[in-house]
């Protein structure tokens, strides 16, 4: 089976193309910088020669321009693997919309799809409890997460790659859900760092979609590794401080 992973250099894209390889798929990477380099963004995407393609391929801003250049280039695609994020549809940001409306294209597209929405990764976690203390007092919105391991997504992608369109299947989360406060406290006991916290309000729409937990899943599936652990192989790897 040939299949093509757009973002497969990426924190999710490598475990996939792993665990894809493993399992005997003959695998392209699709980035800008390795593989079949291609700028999703700025369209003009070769043909796709593929039996199925795993779309992971995100950036800040733009998804929902990059995901239609590459469907319109995926004739002859039996099955196309899409990642969202939970609260795609619930949460006001602009990013969880520009998410939303990828899904959308990728439903209407005529390709058979997989679509799995997945919590906020671990990594993506320690990247901005790392940024909040930095400053010599952390301020935490009251929210709450649920973090899951890229390696559990992963897992959970290559599955749905090599198995049957299935549409939209259950959200995948971490183990466990945490206060933020409870995150940066684990991530300043790991680092070694004393700060003090101090909770804050989050305004308006996105302020309450996060306090009635509209980030969270309660009956999706679950990824195996804690926060914990992730923070321990973290502390072991000397990346924490970073
Ligand atoms: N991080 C999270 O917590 C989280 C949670 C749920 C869902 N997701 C979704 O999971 C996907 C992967 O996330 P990630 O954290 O693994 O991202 P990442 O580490 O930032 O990797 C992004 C990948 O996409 C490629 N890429 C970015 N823009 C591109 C473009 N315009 N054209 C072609 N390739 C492009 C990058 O390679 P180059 O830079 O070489 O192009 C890289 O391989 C994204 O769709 C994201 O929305 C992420």
């Amino acid at each position: 089976m040939k299949i093509l992973v757009t973002g497969g250099t990426g924190t999710l894209g490598r475990h996939v193309v792993g665990l894809l390889r493993a399992r005997g798929a003959e695998v392209v990477v699709l980035s800008r910088h390795s593989g079949l380099v291609c700028d999703l963004l700025a369209g003009d995407v070769p043909a796709i020669d593929a039996d199925v393609v795993v779309h992971l391929a995100g950036g800040q801003k733009g998804d929902d321009v990059a995901t239609r250049n590459l469907l319109a280039a995926c004739t002859g695609v039996r099955h196309l693997v899409y990642i969202s994020v939970i609260g795609a549809d619930t949460v006001p940001l602009a990013w969880l919309r520009t998410k939303l409306a990828c899904e959308q294209a990728v439903a209407v597209s005529g390709i058979p799809f997989t679509i799995l929405r997945a919590a906020q990764f671990h990594d993506l976690t320690l990247t901005m409890v790392r940024a909040m203390a930095k400053l010599p007092v952390v301020p935490v919105p009251g929210l709450r997460l649920q973090p899951v391991d890229a390696a559990d997504v992963a897992a959970r992608i290559a599955e749905l790659a090599l198995g049957a369109p299935a549409g939209r299947v259950a959200d995948l989360a971490g183990p466990a859900e945490y206060e933020l406060k409870q995150l940066v406290r684990d991530y300043l006991t790991s680092a070694g760092k004393r700060r003090p916290i101090v909770p804050v309000r989050l305004p308006g729409k996105v302020g309450k979609a996060y306090r009635d937990g509209h980030n969270l899943t309660l009956d999706g599936d679950r990824g195996t590794r804690t926060w914990a652990q992730f923070l321990a192989a973290a502390q072991a790897g000397d990346v924490l401080a970073r």
